[in-house]
């Protein structure tokens, strides 16, 4: 089974089991973390499933797209790497993603 860790925001690594065709917030969701609101439920109207995504990804889980990146530009915590993580499909290429939950806007 694949698999993506994911750092919360006090710090601690969480291992989920992660399955292609989902997304990477359902996988954190369904994980139970439940810091990552994720409110407008993945149509990339909300920003609650902001993370920041490992570098050592970045080429793997490509770019935030246009209307992703409008979304991100009103949070005060974007950085390199952030992306709203209902808008990364799981694949199995991504096995072993590494992924932070931006604190709360
Ligand atoms: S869940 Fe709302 S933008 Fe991702």
């Amino acid at each position: 089974m694949a698999e993506i860790i994911v750092t919360t925001r006090a710090g601690k690594d969480i291992t989920l089991a992660a399955k292609p065709g989902l997304s990477v917030m359902e996988i954190i969701r369904d994980g139970g973390v439940d810091e990552l609101l994720a409110l407008c439920g993945g149509c990339c109207s909300c920003a609650t499933c902001h993370v920041y995504v490992d570098p050592a990804f970045a080429a793997a889980t490509g770019k935030a797209g246009a209307d992703e990146d409008d979304l991100l530009d009103s949070s005060d915590h974007k950085q390199a790497g952030s992306r709203l993580s209902c808008q990364i499909p799981f694949t199995a290429a991504l096995d072993g993603l590494k992924v932070t939950i931006a604190p709360e806007d």
